[in-house]
């Protein structure tokens, strides 16, 4: 028998996710126990329908959040999580609502979705000039701005509405906005990577596990792949390693969003399949796997752990992670191609999870809260 590579174990401080979709109702209840078993804080997207406009949403959304969590996980569990919730900004949307919002800890963040760019977004905005005020206020208040940085435009590509929303909308509006703080959701660009890399320190942005593992190709792979269809739609070989350098470079700028986006198995599995991968269940592990390809492991705590919290100006997590890499196995079964997650009702959740029927070589092997 051949000798197997010594095993590697690594301990980080407790990730966050700055950008993931809990959902609401039965599907919340199935899915959010994932997230905070990963993760101490998560930015809450606000895309459910109706979207999270008010104050008063986003306190009842954030409880309905919690008691989910203690009913799938328990109270542990539930007390060692803690949801950042965002305001969703439609063209009518109060600057005085989000400032009242933010000053009370309900809000973290507000989320910039352009009408039709994505799931649930038929509400976001049409056109950037007719947000000023608010865009106004957060600046003022330091609220950070998070975007979905594709045009609409149906005359664009779609391979090119980032690149194309970075030249027409985004320069525009930090040279209005110098001073607020802004993240480029789920970059999936060599340029939005360049553009991020040569900005100011208020501009960041958030990188999903998806976008570093597959290209567009993954799409196509034998036939049709809705699992592995989300937006930004996944782009060229050249984009996504751009994307593992800026990820694994230790540039504070970029931090981990996992933009975790369930949707059940039969809406996927459609003539009009729904946007969204769910990475949930191994998020860090697909992390883990990229960096230590990359050679870069000591590198994941900052894009994990670090860069985030100090780009939001909040505490980092007291707690720790430890993953631990094992040499594949060919004998195991890989991980599960289908989760049947219970919640609450009857009939389980039935989601396709990233990386279904693939084996990671990284697990984690224990959380310290
Ligand atoms: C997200 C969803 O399903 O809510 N889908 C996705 O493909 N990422 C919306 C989004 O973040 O664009
Ligand atoms: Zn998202």
């Amino acid at each position: 028998m051949a000798a197997s590579a010594p095993r590697q174990t690594l301990t980080i401080r407790t990730p966050d996710d700055w950008h993931v979709h809990l959902r609401d109702g039965a599907l919340l209840q199935a899915v959010v126990g994932h997230t905070a078993a990963q993760f101490a804080r998560a930015i809450v997207m606000p895309n459910l329908k109706p979207p999270i406009t008010t104050v008063a949403q986003a306190s009842a959304y954030r409880e309905r959040i919690r008691q989910a969590l203690e009913r799938s996980a328990g109270t542990e569990a539930a007390s060692g999580f803690t949801p950042l919730m965002t305001a969703y900004l439609t063209e009518t949307i109060a600057p005085d609502e989000l400032e009242r919002g933010f000053a009370a800890g309900v809000f973290t963040a507000a989320k910039l979705y352009p009408a039709g760019a994505t799931t649930n977004s038929d509400a976001g905005v049409r056109d950037l000039a007719h947000i000023t005020p608010v865009l106004t206020c957060m600046e003022r208040i330091g609220m950070p701005l998070l975007i979905h940085g594709e045009v609409t435009d149906p005359a664009v590509d779609i391979f090119d509405r980032e690149a194309v929303f970075i030249e027409r909308h985004l320069k525009p509006l930090l040279e209005r906005h110098p001073a607020l703080k802004v993240v480029l959701e789920h970059i999936t660009t060599a340029e939005a990577v360049q553009f991020v890399e040569a900005g100011p320190s208020n501009l960041g942005a958030t990188i999903t596990p998806h976008h570093l593992h597959i290209n567009r190709n993954a799409l196509f792979q034998g036939g049709l792949r809705p699992d592995m269809y989300c937006l930004p739609v996944a782009k060229r070989e050249l984009h996504r390693l751009a994307l593992r350098k800026a990820a694994t470079s230790g540039n504070p700028k970029f931090f981990l969003g996992t933009d975790s986006a369930p949707h059940l198995r039969h809406a996927k599995e459609s003539s009009c399949g729904c946007a969204g991968i769910y990475n949930a269940p191994y998020a860090l592990e697909s992390y883990a796997q990229v960096f230590s390809e990359e050679n870069a492991i000591d590198q994941l705590e900052a894009f994990a752990s670090l860069n985030g919290p100090r780009f939001y100006g909040l505490p980092l997590n007291q707690g720790s992670v430890t993953l631990e890499r094992r040499d594949p196995d060919p004998e195991a079964p890989g991980l599960p191609a289908i989760l049947e997650l219970a919640n609450g009702t009857a009939e389980p959740s039935r989601l396709v999870p990233f990386h279904a029927g693939e084996q990671l070589d990284w697990h984690i092997t224990a959380r310290n809260r």
